[in-house]
């Protein structure tokens, strides 16, 4: 039976959530890496996905200084590394170096992408909408790659755990 519940009873009852590590050019040049789980595809023609990101972090300010963005939805090898992408900040830490995330350029865009990863959406800034205590930018996908012999990471209980299906 059906009862009353919270926004976040709802993320945990429907998980496990699409996972990524959003990639932004940090000031001095470098990659800055960010766990996500709100993304979402939003349109094909053309094709854009829709990130929404608490307006507390640095990705939010570089994506609107830089104009772009990656997304790269990446395996089971970085379960541990890709947590703790979500766990610190870009403002102190250099999460690729620190948890040993292997990152390579990207074909579009400045900041790089994950090596070996499932999925890599590289975005141009096409939008953004407040929303609350986070802002949803909207990606215009200007090159898309991928390798589906990767098994992919999902978000299960809210921030606490990443697993494959
Ligand atoms: C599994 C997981 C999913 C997350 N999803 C989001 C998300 O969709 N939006 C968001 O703003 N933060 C999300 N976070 C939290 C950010 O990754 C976290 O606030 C991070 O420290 C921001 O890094 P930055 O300051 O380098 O941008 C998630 C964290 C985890 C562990």
């Amino acid at each position: 039976m059906m009862k009353e519940i919270t926004i976040g009873q709802a993320q945990r009852l429907t998980a496990p959530a699409p996972f990524g590590l959003l990639s932004t050019r940090r000031e001095d040049g470098s990659t800055n890496l960010m766990a996500i789980s709100w993304w979402t595809y939003l349109t094909n023609h053309p094709p854009m996905i829709g990130v929404a990101l608490s307006k507390k972090g640095l990705s939010g300010s570089r994506i609107e200084a830089t104009g772009e963005f990656g997304l790269s939805v990446v395996g089971e090898e970085l379960k541990e590394a890709a947590l703790r992408c979500g766990a610190c900040s870009g403002r102190t830490v250099d999460k690729a170096a620190q948890f040993g995330i292997p990152l390579e350029a990207a074909a579009q865009v400045a900041p790089e992408v994950v090596s070996g990863s499932r999925v890599v959406f590289e975005c141009r800034l096409a939008g953004q909408a407040e929303a609350g205590d986070h802002v949803l930018y909207l990606g215009e996908v200007v090159a898309l790659r991928g390798d589906e012999s990767v098994r992919q990471l999902f978000a299960y209980d809210g921030y606490a755990r990443l697993d494959t299906v």
